[in-house]
């Protein structure tokens, strides 16, 4: 029998009502995300992939609002959970990336309090203070940040966008979760530090992580994912594995796309 996914979307609306006009940003999107497999949601800007992200943690603000679909996580429907369930849920069972890594580190705490906040939701047993450094300083090198004393001592808002980006995929590597969606992770670096970062996903996902990867990028598709959805306009367009998204699209956008890179 097939493995049950651990994440299912279902037919997921998010709207922006605005004057006069409302943006379908997500519009019907179904997906399913495995345990042990790179999940790709690829698609232009705009196409609605960092709403849909979003909106999987239920972190949609007005004029924003889900207004359809149901949100599977381990047999519960986390849209009928409450705020307090759904904290609990945030990082613990589901860790995300953001696009924007600079506002979404609280800037009235160091790092080094986001670290120890990560440890501390995810720690079966007490850790040293001591232990838990070493353990920061490691997870900053893979993600190939050498100054880890300098960076646990700073806010958000003294990083470059670049480390901060980096700073949210060590902190994803601590997080010992189900699931990692990780929106653009790669966007703002050179391309040794996102080779590195991808190599690092990838240990992640041998670990037995669930990964949405969320990039305009059909390079790091092809060598990153297992699966992929194809967004266009707040819909999935295309969808498989990738060999059969990559040989045989049904789409015209994913034949243009795919056109675009070879
Ligand atoms: N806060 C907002 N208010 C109004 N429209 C928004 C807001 N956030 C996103 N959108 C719209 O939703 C659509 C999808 O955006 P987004 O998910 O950020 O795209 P992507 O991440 O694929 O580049 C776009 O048309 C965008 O303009
Ligand atoms: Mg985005």
């Amino acid at each position: 029998m097939a493995e049950q996914p651990v994440l299912s979307i279902k037919n997921l609306k998010t709207y922006f009502y605005l004057e006069g006009q409302v943006i379908k940003a997500v519009d019907g999107v179904s997906l399913d995300v495995y345990k042990g497999r790179i999940t790709a949601i690829v698609g232009g800007s705009g196409s609605g992939k960092s709403v849909m992200s979003l909106s999987i943690l239920n972190l949609i603000d007005d004029p924003g609002k889900i207004i359809d679909g149901e949100i599977w996580l381990n047999g519960v429907n986390l849209r009928d959970l409450q705020e307090k369930q759904l904290m609990k849920i945030r990082g613990k069972e589901i860790s995300m990336i953001f696009q924007e890594p600079t506002s979404s580190m609280n800037p009235v705490f160091k790092v080094k309090s986001h670290f120890f906040e990560v440890i501390r939701t995810h720690s079966k047993q007490a850790i040293s203070n001591k232990d838990a450094v070493s353990l920061f300083k490691d997870v900053l090198a893979r993600v190939g940040l050498k100054n880890a004393d300098q960076i646990l001592e700073s806010y958000s808002f003294e990083l470059s966008g670049g480390m901060c980006q980096r700073v949210m995929v060590a902190m994803g590597l601590l997080a010992q979760s189900q699931v990692l969606i990780a929106d653009e992770p790669t966007s703002s670096l050179d391309l040794t530090t996102q080779a590195a970062i991808l190599e690092e996903l990838l240990h992640l996902k041998n670990r037995g992580m669930a990964i949405v990867l969320i990039t305009h990028d059909l390079g790091v598709v092809a060598q990153m994912a297992d699966d992929v959805y194809v967004l266009k306009d707040g819909k999935i367009v295309d969808s498989g594995t990738v060999y059969d998204v990559f040989e045989s699209p049904k789409h015209e956008y994913t034949k243009a796309l795919l056109a675009a890179i070879f």
